[in-house]
């Protein structure tokens, strides 16, 4: 019984995401789709896939896992430069953010920050794979 509950802690600690953040091309979450994550609750700016920024952001997701409450701010150039497009705090907490369809003004969307993470400690069932709404 111990030895079990250490593997299973284990692999839990292994694929829990602090945060998942997905792209797709066709609004309601249809189309090509880029979906973006780390087990790490880091604060960093990441510039989107060029080849879905050229085509446009239709729809999106985000969720943050409850121990790090990742916030998530959203920007018209790469670099997280430009206008913020929008944003979700994770002091919220959000669990989730989606966004069936952006406007056009946020289809331009180029990168998005995370910041304000937690260091909490991991506690209870976690998984961010990705969002529970996400279709795949
Ligand atoms: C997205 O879903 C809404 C609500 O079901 C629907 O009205 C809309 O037509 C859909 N848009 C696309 C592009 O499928």
């Amino acid at each position: 019984m111990h030895k079990q509950a250490i593997l299973v802690f284990a692999f839990v600690v292994a694929v829990a995401n602090a945060w998942s953040f997905t792209v797709w091309q066709g609004a309601n979450k249809s189309g090509k789709y880029r979906r973006y994550f780390d087990v790490h609750a880091g604060n960093y700016c990441f510039n989107l896939d060029t080849e879905m920024t050229n085509a446009g952001i239709q729809s999106f997701s985000y969720c943050s896992m409850p121990w790090t409450r990742c916030s998530i701010t959203i920007h018209s150039e790469t670099g997280c430069n430009g206008v913020n497009l929008g944003s979700a705090t994770g002091n919220a907490p959000v669990d989730e953010w989606n966004k069936d369809q952006t406007s056009a003004e946020g289809s331009l969307m180029k990168s998005f920050r995370i910041q304000g993470c937690q260091a909490a400690p991991i506690v209870g069932t976690i998984d961010c794979q990705k969002c529970s709404r996400d279709p795949f």
